[in-house]
Formats: structure tokens, sequence, C-alpha cells
């Protein structure tokens, strides 16, 4: 597959930090699963989280989210130290969504009825809230699955439902866990498209996508980071990946080429 995004951020002319860790360390039950982990997300950018299965980014995620807390380090979304803020704090003053790796609809909902659940969440006025889902409903093309159970949606069809959701906020930080699970090649193709779209929608928001699979995600970031064996092993932009003897020798492999 080729790279479908159309231009690279690669230098930013300011570099406005959105979220950094600093000397994240986290365990479960004595067993270490993040060592030292500083990093910067920044603003506008598509930042790409990979490494294996198992390796933490589900962790990592959930640190920035709030729900876990790390055992050592510091977490800050926008400069602010948010290392003991709450979840709904976040998520609010920060602006701050997520699409979890799995789940992320009310499969006894129909695809507009998860819609309309959380736009009166996070939209206080009614017509406002209509045009929005409106909106979603036109720009994920769910028109014709609007009524039907998002248990009897398809993987990709679901993943859009699930994506429109994370949207209705407007949020200015998305987080997505492994949004290519399980999609088809087309589906792959729309939802990098979609992604690609959301940065260009809004120059200022930044999202932070994971995945095992580098090449899908990789051919959408503007900057990747890999995380292995509790570490960050390398970050740059895909091209500096593709390069990096450390990228190489844990991840990637000798053959990998992108294209
Ligand atoms: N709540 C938990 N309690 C104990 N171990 C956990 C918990 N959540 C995740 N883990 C373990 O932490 C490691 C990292 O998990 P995860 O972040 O889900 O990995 P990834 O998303 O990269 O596949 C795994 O070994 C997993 O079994
Ligand atoms: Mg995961």
């Amino acid at each position: 597959m080729g790279i479908i995004k159309k231009f690279r951020i690669t230098t930013f002319k300011k570099e406005v930090n959105k979220i950094r860790l600093k000397k994240v360390s986290l365990s479960f039950h004595k067993r270490q699963i993040l060592d030292d982990i500083s990093l910067n997300i920044r603003e506008g950018e598509i930042c790409g989280l990979l490494g294996p299965n198992g390796v933490g980014k589900s962790t990592l995620f959930n640190i920035i989210l709030g729900l876990i807390k790390p055992n050592y380090g510091n977490v800050f979304i926008n400069d602010t130290d948010v290392t003991n803020l709450p979840i709904y704090k976040r998520a609010i003053d920060f602006s701050l969504s997520v699409v979890p790796q799995s789940g992320g609809v009310f499969s006894n909902l129909t695809s507009l009825e998860n819609l309309k659940a959380i736009s009166e969440i996070v939209i206080k006025k009614k017509n406002e809230r209509i045009f929005k889902i409106e909106k979603m409903i036109s720009k994920f093309e769910l028109d014709p699955v609007k009524n039907i159970k998002a248990k009897y949606l398809s993987g990709g069809q679901r993943k859009k439902v699930s994506i429109a959701m994370s949207l209705m906020s407007d949020p200015k930080i998305i987080l997505m866990d492994e949004p290519f699970q399980g999609l088809d090649i087309m589906s792959t193709r729309d939802l990098q498209e979609t992604i690609v779209n959301l940065q260009t929608e809004d120059i200022k928001r930044s999202c932070i996508i994971s995945d095992h699979a580098a090449r899908d995600l990789l051919a959408i970031s503007d900057r990747a980071i890999i995380l292995a064996n509790k570490k960050i092993v390398a970050e740059g932009t895909p091209s500096e990946l593709l390069n990096d003897i450390n990228a190489k020798n844990v991840y990637f492999g000798d053959s990998f080429k992108i294209n």
C-alpha cells in the first residue's frame, strides 16, 4: 500500500507540546510494564504509537486518560501537570477523547441512538445536537445503517460509529487504540483517510494512534514512537524510523518496507 498522506508535517513552525510524559514507570503486581518513559506529543500532529502486542500501548493510553496512575513520573497536558486529575476533569478541561480498542459503542442501540446518547452528554443545546448528529452521519456515511443496532454492524461500520461518538465533543486531542484492528483493506483505507481529514479540518488537533502493525499506521503518521521491552526504543518521522538501527533490530526486522 502506498503512502496516502498528501503532506507530512515534518517541521512544526511552533512546536507546542500537547501531551508530555516525564519519566513514567508502571508495574502491575510487581511486574514492570513501563520503565522511565518520557515523550512529547505535539499540537497538530498525528503520532503513531507502535509496539508488539502486550508491550503496554493501551496501558500508556490509560495513563494519559487518567484511568491508571503511574507509580513514578508525571503526565502533562498543555504543560499542566494532570497526574492527579481524574479522568472526567482531563476530558473536559483539555478536550480529550478516546476511541477504545474494543467496544466503544452500546451494542443494543442503533448507530443513531449511540450518537444521540453521547450528544446528550457533551452538547447542551438541542438544535446543536441535531445538527452535529446529522453532520456525523453524513461525514461517516452512516445513513444506510443509522437504524441498525451496533451489534449487527460490520467491524468497519462499528469503528466509524465509535469514532463519530468520540468526535461529538469536537476534541482537541484524540487517542485511538488500535483502530485498524479487524478491518478489511477498503475499510482500512477509508479510516486512514478519515484520520488524515481530522487533521486537515483542525490543524491544532493532535491524534495519538496505537497499533502493533506498522504499515497502516506509518502511512498516516507525522511521527511515531516505538515501544519495546518497557522502553521507547526509537522515535521520529516514518522515514527516520525505517532507517533506525534500533527500530530495525527490535521491531521491524530486516525486510520491512512501507510500499
Ligand atoms: N489491569 C491489569 N492488571 C495486570 N496486568 C495488566 C493489566 N492491564 C494490562 N496488563 C498487562 O500489561 C501488559 C501491557 O498490556 P497492554 O497495555 O494492554 O498492551 P498492548 O496494548 O501494547 O497490547 C500486558 O502484559 C498485560 O497483560
Ligand atoms: Mg492494546
